[in-house]
């Protein structure tokens, strides 16, 4: 059985429908941002907190988990900033209770979400695994140092693991039972999705001056369904003891614009969208795109979904949301 905390979130609820094809899934989550109509029927639900020791000894003692997925964080950068204590409490000390709690119970297999943010303002075109890292926010910091008590676990307890750091995360699942929900949004794609069916004025481009061919920022975005499926293979590879301690990254390769974005909503939507220039906005980069070469030739993933496919799922969402 494989424990899924963070599963009623944007991308743990696609990763567990998926999951529960073949496995049998207890998700655990405080629902601070996620939904329990999210959660595929298939999987136990507990609601409760990864901080929370006696939940996680319940869960532990009551089930056979083989695996730990965790998708349970804050990730908001502008909010991390301003409270800081709030990102570490959680995304650091209570990882740290969780992975305790595995340790005690002799668990040692954990795929854990990163991203993008450990990078910070990298100097080159094609990020890989190897590109220097510099979190230039708390968000990235937190992760940043999960990642590194991981690897002086594995020295001390032998706990296995693969850290999968995402690029941005778009799309729903194809059925459009289940997409991304989160309030506030601060995603291009939902926001350019919500103003077109007329629950925001405009949608601002913050930055047109850019070193970018049409000089806004280029960012990588990736199908949470392809994100879901790397997930499934980084858990065959870590459980059948192929890799034990790996960082990969997950994007499509592929880098667009925000003014690219905008038009592709244009085009699947058929509708205009009203545009705000506004300025810069501190710390963002003008290009982040992930090389996926590694995760592509030791795991045999590439992203299957373009930006259309990525658009169009989230319409289909967006114009049914159900949560
Ligand atoms: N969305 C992206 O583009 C993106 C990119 C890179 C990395 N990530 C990472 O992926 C993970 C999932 O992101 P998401 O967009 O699905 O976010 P989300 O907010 O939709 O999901 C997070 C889930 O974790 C739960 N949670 C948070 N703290 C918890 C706690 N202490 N105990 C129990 N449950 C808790 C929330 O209720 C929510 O269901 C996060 O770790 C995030 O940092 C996301």
């Amino acid at each position: 059985m494989i424990l899924v905390v963070g599963g009623a979130g944007y991308i743990g609820s696609h990763l567990v429908k998926e999951l529960a094809e073949n496995e049998e899934v207890i998700v655990l989550d405080n629902l601070s941002t996620g939904h329990r109509e999210a959660v595929d029927s298939r999987a136990i639900f507990v609601e409760g907190d990864i901080g929370n020791e006696e939940v996680l000894q319940m869960i532990f003692k009551s089930y056979p988990i083989s695996a730990v997925m965790h998708f349970a964080a804050y990730s908001l950068v502008g909010e991390s900033v301003i409270d800081p204590l709030k990102y570490y409490e959680n995304n650091v000390a209570s990882t740290l209770k969780l992975l305790k709690a595995m340790l005690n119970n002799h668990v040692k297999n954990f795929i854990f979400s990163s991203t993008a943010a450990v990078y910070g303002i990298p100097a080159v075109e094609m990020i890989d695994e190897k590109t220097a890292t510099s979190p230039i926010n708390p968000y990235g910091h937190s992760k940043l140092l999960i990642e590194q008590i991981l690897a002086d676990f594995k020295n001390a307890y032998g706990l296995n693991y693969i850290i999968l750091r995402y690029f941005n995360a778009a799309g729903a699942h194809e059925s459009a039972k289940i997409g991304e929900s989160h309030n506030p949004e601060t995603h291009l794609i939902p926001i350019i999705l919500q103003h077109l069916l007329g629950h925001r004025d405009k949608v601002s481009i913050f930055g047109s001056d850019y070193k970018t061919p049409d000089g806004t920022c280029i960012r990588d975005y990736i199908h949470v369904n392809d994100l879901a499926s790397a997930h499934i293979l980084a858990l065959k590879a870590l459980l059948a003891k192929e890799k034990e301690a790996e960082v990969y990254n997950l994007g499509n390769g592929h880098g667009f614009s925000v003014k690219e974005v905008l038009e592709t909503c244009e085009k699947v939507t058929g509708l205009k969208a009203k545009v705000e220039m506004a300025d810069r906005r501190a710390g963002d980069p003008a290009r982040l795109v992930a090389s996926s070469q590694k995760i592509f030739s030791e795991l045999v993933w590439e992203a299957e979904r373009n930006l259309e496919q990525i658009i169009s799922d989230a319409w289909e969402w967006h114009r049914n949301q159900l949560y």
